[in-house]
């Protein structure tokens, strides 16, 4: 906080003041959901509001709310969101203040909201200022996959990393942001899912990139170590071979982000029993790649939620996972490998027949 900033900082008041109240996701969905919804307010900039916003809300940024009061009811509930939480605290501290005695922020923000109580909503990463780069998490609350929406902001390129088959939400997603498609990447051949390559090279006309040692039978751009896809201007995807979920993952960095595929999940590890994945191998990526990366490094992977035994987090870093993560966590090689291949549920019944699928012409 600058000292232009016009909003009296909570740290300099009282510490005995009743505070604003905060309202967690479920009790918020269920207001939404009730007879008397209360009016939501965002408090974040244009910019991160493109990204993704809870619909029938007003938009009020934070630095605009001192003088923008006159616009707001007194005796309706308001409910004050941002990104993580800590801007709409200080809005509705601001409100109750100035007499909104109904004020109230979203604990979380809508990141929280969008992993607790509505998936569709959709999470996004905070865009960084000086950072030309969009990336938008693309969530398929049926299958608990996750796609992704990267792009460069200014030339408006980008490209969608292990669509699902229904592309419908992802043409529109395009649309929207008036982005045009350069290319439709899959991090590895998925055995759990049906894929949205073809269809959406069908629609778009977008190359799809596969991993070189991908046996896939339909056209495709085969992607190696060290090469990148350009998305213009500041924005680019660069390949790194994991191999070990299946002997065909890549892990796609862009930026501070890596997309991990199946990989390297929040708290876990993909399985290597479905197809030709090697738990040998999977610990080598881990070791020679993705634990080299920057603590920092922000993790995306292509799962999340209870269907796959995942803690309810949607992204990670390297210096979380590497802190927390039962695979990471093991002691030694001996271990891992241990972990990797004793006590995981049965194979699904059908995953050959969904690998042999996602690979056809
Ligand atoms: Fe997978």
């Amino acid at each position: 906080m600058t000292s232009a900033d016009p909003l009296p900082h909570p740290y300099f008041r009282p510490a005995a003041r009743a505070r604003a109240a905060r309202i967690f996701p479920p009790q918020l969905r269920a207001l939404i959901e009730g007879a008397a919804p209360p009016l939501l307010l965002d408090v974040r900039s244009e910019r991160e509001r493109a990204a993704a916003r809870l619909p029938a809300d007003r938009h009020i940024p934070l630095p605009e709310l001192p003088r923008r009061l006159v616009e707001l009811p007194r005796d309706r509930p308001i409910v004050a969101y941002d990104h993580h939480g800590s801007d709409a605290a200080r809005a509705a501290e601001l409100l109750r203040d100035r007499g909104f005695p109904l004020a109230a922020s979203l604990e979380g923000g809508i990141d929280e909201y969008a992993t607790q109580a509505d998936p569709e909503i959709g999470r996004y990463s905070d865009p960084g200022p000086a950072d030309g780069l969009f990336l938008a998490q693309l969530p398929r609350p049926a299958t608990g996959c996750l796609a992704y929406l990267v792009g460069d902001r200014e030339t408006r390129t980008a490209a969608i990393v292990d669509p699902g088959h229904e592309i419908e939400p992802y043409l529109a997603r395009l649309a929207d942001g008036g982005w045009r498609l350069r290319a439709i990447v899959e991090t590895h051949t998925h055995a759990d899912h049906l894929a949205g390559h073809a269809g959406l090279h069908l629609r778009t006309g977008a190359p799809i990139y596969v991993s070189r040692r991908s046996p896939a039978r339909y056209p495709h751009e085969p992607l190696e170590e060290g090469q990148s896809i350009e998305l213009g201007g500041s924005a680019a995807i660069e390949v790194l071979e994991t191999p070990g979920h299946t002997r065909d993952h890549l892990t796609l960095r862009c930026g501070s982000a890596i997309f991990t595929g199946d990989t390297l999940l929040i708290g876990s590890c993909g399985r290597t029993d479905l197809g030709d994945g090697s738990p040998e191998r999977l610990y080598e990526s881990l070791e020679e790649k993705l634990l080299r990366l920057p603590d920092e490094t922000e993790v995306y992977p292509a799962h999340y939620g209870a269907r796959h035994a995942l803690v309810d987090r949607w992204v990670s870093t390297i210096g979380f996972e590497r802190a927390t993560n039962e695979a990471l966590r093991q002691p030694d090689r001996a271990a891992f490998l241990r972990y990797m291949t004793e006590g995981w549920p049965p194979k699904p019944a059908d995953f050959e027949s969904i690998v042999a699928a996602n690979l056809a012409e």
